[in-house]
């Protein structure tokens, strides 16, 4: 019997990493979850175990404790790659909260390099954001945009932990897929966003006002410089987005540079609207949103969206799902969490 890759996912219990588990198994590798579960729980191991039909192995810590993470690496032997998505990610609890950001995002980063050399593990694929660029002069924005200053905390902990990460290339393989707007969730509806508390992000908030968990939803502005004035993101299905993560992976193990950093965008190339979201959504559920104009967000990017180019061919990897199959499966995973 062949023996399965061993791949350590860090955040295993959390909205991306229990979709990347999934398709880490179906593409034939051994995902190790580990997770704190600071900012999750059992939930959505649960419906991870439920899709595959089996247990997958688990260890709760923090992975910016070095002692944890050498265990798990002592435990498990022989690990061939590692992917890390355990960070805290709320950008307006980073501007609150600034220092247990700077200190849980970057730390746990370092401390998994460490081991990861201790271990001789070299490759490594890194949960970045297309919040590095900042609002892009050009879009659809392209890898090698220029940085500009982060909008919050948040965004800067993920400029660091990339710029960690291309000065320590000498001993890693890394790749660092920025991520555009993560929504949607698994066709079976076993797996999901599970946002604690109230929703940061619009979709959630979209499906949670039309499930009655919450009373409104407020478009944050509807005066930008874009077609119908609301803001311009590019919202990836999470599911093509896991199977980015397979395909980098496949590309690590390929590629000839023994060390290497490199940056892929992972997004659709497609620019939507807040108001065009809403609209999509009620046409699909037939569920009319309660939702009114308010001021504009603080730090909110006006307009960004990927030229993923070169996750297409470097990768051969494209988006498959449309914005419509995306909220539909957001929408159905509501409901499940709803009981309706
Ligand atoms: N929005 C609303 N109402 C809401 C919530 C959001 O109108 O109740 C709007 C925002 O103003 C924005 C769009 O919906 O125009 C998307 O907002 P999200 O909060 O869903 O996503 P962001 O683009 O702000 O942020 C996301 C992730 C970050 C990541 C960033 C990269 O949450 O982690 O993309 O740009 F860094």
């Amino acid at each position: 019997m062949e023996v399965k890759k061993k791949i350590l996912v860090t955040g295993g219990a959390g909205y991306i990493g229990s979709h990347a588990a999934v398709e880490l198994l179906k593409a034939g590798y051994q995902p190790i979850l580990i997770d704190d579960f600071s900012k999750s729980d059992s939930t959505l191991l649960l419906g991870v175990e439920k899709i595959v039909g089996e247990k997958l192995p688990f260890y709760k810590g923090d992975c910016a404790k070095r002692e944890f993470l050498e265990s798990v690496f002592q435990i498990e032997g022989l690990i061939s790659g590692v992917i890390h998505f355990a960070a805290f990610k709320s950008v307006g609890e980073s501007v609150q909260r600034p220092l247990i950001y700077y200190h849980n995002n970057i730390s746990s980063l370092i401390t998994l390099l460490d081991v990861m050399k201790d271990f001789q593990v070299k490759n490594l694929i890194f949960s970045s954001s297309c919040t590095v660029y900042g609002q892009p002069d050009q879009i659809p924005v392209k890898e090698d945009a220029p940085f500009k200053r982060a909008e919050s905390p948040y965004g800067a902990t993920k400029q660091m932990c990339e710029r960690i990460l291309e000065d320590s290339y000498s001993s890693y393989k890394v790749i660092s897929l920025r991520y555009f707007n993560p929504i949607g969730a698994h066709p079976s509806g076993l797996i999901g966003e599970l946002p604690l508390g109230v929703p940061n992000n619009l979709v959630p908030f979209i499906t949670q006002t039309a499930v009655g968990k919450r009373d409104k939803l407020t478009v944050f502005g509807n005066d930008y410089n874009t077609p119908d004035g609301s803001c311009l993101r590019d919202y990836i299905h999470v599911v093509d987005l896991a199977q980015a993560h397979v395909k980098a992976l496949e590309f690590l193990n390929q590629s000839k540079p023994a060390n290497s950093f490199e940056a892929f965008n992972i997004g659709t190339g497609v620019g939507v609207s807040v108001l065009e979201l809403i609209y999509t959504f009620e046409q699909i559920t037939g569920v009319k949103l309660n939702y009114s104009i308010g001021p504009r967000r603080a730090g909110d990017v006006e307009k960004t969206y990927a030229d993923a180019t070169k996750a297409n061919y470097q990768l051969k990897w494209k988006a498959g799902f449309s914005t419509s199959e995306a909220l539909l499966h957001a929408w159905n995973w509501e409901k499940k969490l709803a009981g309706k």
